[in-house]
């Protein structure tokens, strides 16, 4: 077969699946729990370095909260097995505010006027209202 006539099939089954809108929605919203997660990994990872005085890991838990207070990575369903309970999606503005309020602490740690227990205490207020029990 030639290359143009396989890039035909290609691009005509790429058109369909378009218009089709098929799966696109649902591997975007995997993508975002895949992403949200790696974030809050590294923000376990981060937060004992900080806890142990490590003013970068701080500024590197303020980055990560202002990315995940951002509504593109929770959008209501995404996420196979998702730990995120109802109550992101319904109560984001509340939800988000504790995203800022995480970053605002994470900076203060970093800066030195803060203390990174006041971080810890951010991660598990959200944990205990938003995030439900271990799946497996
Ligand atoms: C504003 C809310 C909020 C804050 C603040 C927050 N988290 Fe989370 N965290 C969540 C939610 C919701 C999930 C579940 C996400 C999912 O399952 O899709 C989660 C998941 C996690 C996970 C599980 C990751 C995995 O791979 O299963 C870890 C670890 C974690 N958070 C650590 C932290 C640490 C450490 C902090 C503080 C430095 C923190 N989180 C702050 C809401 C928050």
């Amino acid at each position: 077969m030639s290359k143009f006539v396989k890039s035909m099939i290609f691009a005509s089954a790429a058109a369909f699946l378009l218009t089709a809108g098929y799966s696109a929605p649902v591997v975007a919203q995997d993508a975002m729990q895949t992403k949200r997660l790696a974030l809050m990994k590294d923000n376990g990872k981060s937060l004992r370095a900080a806890m142990g005085g490590d003013k970068a890991a701080a500024a590197t838990i303020a980055a990560n909260a202002k990315m995940l207070s951002d509504a593109s990575f929770w959008a209501k369903g995404s996420g196979p097995g998702t730990r995120a309970k109802a109550e992101v999606f319904s109560d984001f503005a509340d939800f988000k505010a504790k995203m800022v309020a995480m970053q605002t602490a994470a900076e203060a740690a970093a800066a030195g006027t803060g203390e990174p227990a006041a971080v810890r205490a951010t991660c598990g207020g959200c944990h205990k209202l938003y995030r439900g029990p271990e799946l497996k």
